[in-house]
Formats: structure tokens, C-alpha cells, sequence
């Protein structure tokens, strides 16, 4: 009998997390009550403009960072209650790649130093010989040619240096990664090559994605599942295609009618966000967006607007969907 789907556990799942950071004037609301799953083998990509905390989301769900409050279920263990030793176990199977290989990685170490640290750092081979081939099979995961070898990373370009990101990465063969935006960084021919090499490596590995970008046409074909941020909440969660079909917060329809790809949606309406975004430091409850939005009402202020689920597998957080007629006079 197959398993049902449904039923099965997330691989990682947030529970109204948040990270507020103490800052002169206040606290700085970075992420404030993010709660998401991601399915094991799938990509869940979250979008949003620089400073929206999506950085600090992934670092939060991997404790680099602790959070304020709220629970992260990895493998449906809350490792924000583990102590340091059980952390420990569980700290090599969630690792992260950056956006930039070039200040992630040690200048003065070669390529092979680089790959060959984390396994060294956790032992995990047993003598030289076993090492040599571990590094030598990574590079050929990631498809770096073995001439690199001995290369430093000024020695290479952008794509191949992620290539070697990405081999750290999975030197400990790990079950999740958080890719902060992983080629946001690189030449556009460049960026797909990375990002088909991700693709495949979740094929043939069962890997698990939490993808950061902000940039909306990056995400679209490597995530199974889009969630938008705002300020640092989850403003919309919906499968990619029915998010790029059917986006419901004003926030993702102005996201997506920026993109600059005129034949993606001929017959889109133009969105354009007015203004600035507001204060992170000690918001004021109510949508985050409301400032800002063309369907702004009174009842918008006042209270935060929690996610709620339109339809099917799609949620989104806007009083006009939590109220018939909301937006009929506009
Ligand atoms: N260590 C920190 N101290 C204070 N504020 C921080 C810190 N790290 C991030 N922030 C703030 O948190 C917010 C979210 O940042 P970040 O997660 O880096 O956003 P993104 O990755 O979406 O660009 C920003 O306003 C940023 O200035
Ligand atoms: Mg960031």
C-alpha cells in the first residue's frame, strides 16, 4: 500500500517563529511568527524584498541563530529544545549555502582544503586515501572538473565557486539545506547551471530545500511550494504554480507584475507598490503592508491579519479574504 502523503511528517516544520533583534530604538521585528513545512524531498522557496528577514529565517531554522520564541520540528523533533550534545547529531544533516562563495569561503584555502574541512572537522574518514576519494566524489557531484584541485578560489569564476559551496555543503551528507540565495550573485547564464545542478542533486539525493531569493523568476522552477514575506511574516503560501496562476495578496501581485518577463502573464494587470517600507523596529499591529497597499481599508490597521487558507494548499493573510464584500467597492 503507498503511504499517504498527507499523512506523512514534514521533514522541517516552524511553528509561529520569530527573532526580535534589540536595537537602539527598540526591538527590530526581523521575523515575527513565521510558521511553515516543507515535505521531505521538496523545495519550499521564500521570497521578498532585501531586509523582509529571510536570511535570518534560515538561519533560525538551522540554530545559527536563536530565536525569540516559537518551535522548529526537524524530523518532528524540536531542536530548539535539544541540548548541545543532541544538537550536535543533528547539526550535519541541515547545512546552508550562501549567496556569495567568495566571502563564505577561506581565500587561502585550495579547493581541496576547502571540500576536505568538514569532513576532517567531524572525522568522518578513516585514513588519507579514504579522504582523497571523498573530496574527488564531491567535486564530481557538483561537477567540478579535478583539475581544480589545488585551485583557490580567486583561481575561479562565480559558478565554479559555488560548485565548491555546494560541495561543503553536502560533505555530511545532509537531508536539508537552506540555499540563501545561492545565485544571486552569479552571471545569468551562469545562474541556471546552478540551479539545474540543485535540481538534480535533490533527484538523486532526497535532498530538502528552504530556497531564499529575492528575486521571484529565480524561484519559480525549483520550488514545489512559494511562500511570500513581508516584513517578516508569511503574507502568502501557495504551490508555485498556482502562486504564479492565482496570486492573491497585493503584496505577491506586485512582486510578480514587476518581473520583467512580458510574456509571462500577457494579460496581468500592472501592480505597483507606492511608497516605502514601513519601520520593522517595534511595528504597530495590523497588516504590514497596508501603508503601502492599493486595497488598503481602516479595518487593515489594528490587528495583525493571521494566515488563513483561501483554497486549497494556498493561504494568504489580507482582510479581503477574510471578509466577503471587503473589496467590492474599490
Ligand atoms: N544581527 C542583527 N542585529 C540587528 N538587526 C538585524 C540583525 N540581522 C538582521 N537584522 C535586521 O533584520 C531584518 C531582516 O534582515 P535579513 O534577514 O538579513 O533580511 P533579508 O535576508 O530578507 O534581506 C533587517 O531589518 C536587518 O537589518
Ligand atoms: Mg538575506
Amino acid at each position: 500500500m503507498t503511504p499517504d502523503k498527507t499523512q506523512e511528517q514534514p521533514l522541517l516544520k516552524t511553528v509561529a517563529l520569530k527573532k526580535y533583534f534589540p536595537v537602539g530604538g527598540g526591538m527590530l521585528h526581523a521575523v515575527d511568527g513565521v510558521s511553515l513545512e516543507i515535505a521531505k524531498g521538496k523545495t519550499l522557496g521564500v521570497v521578498g524584498e532585501s531586509g523582509c528577514g529571510k536570511s535570518t529565517l534560515g538561519r533560525l531554522v538551522l540554530r545559527l541563530l536563536e530565536a525569540t520564541s516559537g518551535e522548529i520540528y526537524f524530523e518532528g523533533r524540536d531542536i530548539r529544545k535539544l541540548s548541545n550534545e543532541e544538537m550536535k547529531a543533528v547539526r550535519p544533516q541541515m547545512q546552508i549555502i550562501f549567496q556569495d562563495p567568495y566571502s563564505s569561503l577561506n581565500p587561502r584555502m585550495s579547493v581541496y582544503e576547502l571540500i576536505a574541512e568538514p569532513l576532517i572537522m567531524n572525522h568522518v574518514c578513516k585514513n588519507k586515501k579514504e579522504l582523497n576519494m571523498r573530496v574527488l566524489g564531491l567535486m564530481r557531484t557538483v561537477g567540478l572538473a579535478t583539475r581544480f584541485v589545488s585551485a583557490y578560489p580567486h583561481e575561479m569564476d562565480g559558478g565554479r565557486r559555488q560548485r565548491v559551496g555546494i560541495a561543503r555543503a553536502l560533505a555530511l551528507q545532509p537531508k536539508f539545506i537552506v540555499c540563501d540565495e545561492p545565485v544571486s550573485a552569479l552571471d545569468v547564464s551562469i545562474q541556471a547551471q546552478i540551479l539545474n545542478l540543485l535540481m538534480d542533486l535533490q533527484d538523486e539525493l532526497g535532498l530538502t530545500y528552504l530556497f531564499i531569493t529575492h528575486d521571484l523568476s529565480v524561484v519559480k522552477h525549483i520550488s514545489d511550494e512559494i511562500a511570500v514575506m513581508y516584513l517578516g511574516q508569511c503574507v502568502e503560501r501557495a504551490s508555485s504554480e498556482e502562486l504564479f496562476k492565482q496570486p492573491k495578496h497585493p503584496y505577491t501581485k506586485a512582486l510578480l507584475s514587476a518581473i520583467p518577463i512580458p510574456k509571462l502573464r500577457p494579460d496581468r494587470k500592472k501592480h505597483i507598490i507606492r511608497g516605502e517600507v514601513s519601520d520593522p523596529i517595534d511595528p504597530k499591529p495590523g497588516c504590514r503592508f497596508s501603508l503601502r497597499c492599493e486595497m488598503c481599508k481602516d479595518p487593515c490597521m489594528g490587528r495583525d491579519v493571521e494566515l488563513k487558507e483561501v483554497s486549497q494548499g494556498h493561504f494568504v493573510a489580507c482582510r479581503m479574504y477574510e471578509e466577503p464584500g471587503f473589496a467590492d467597492d474599490k
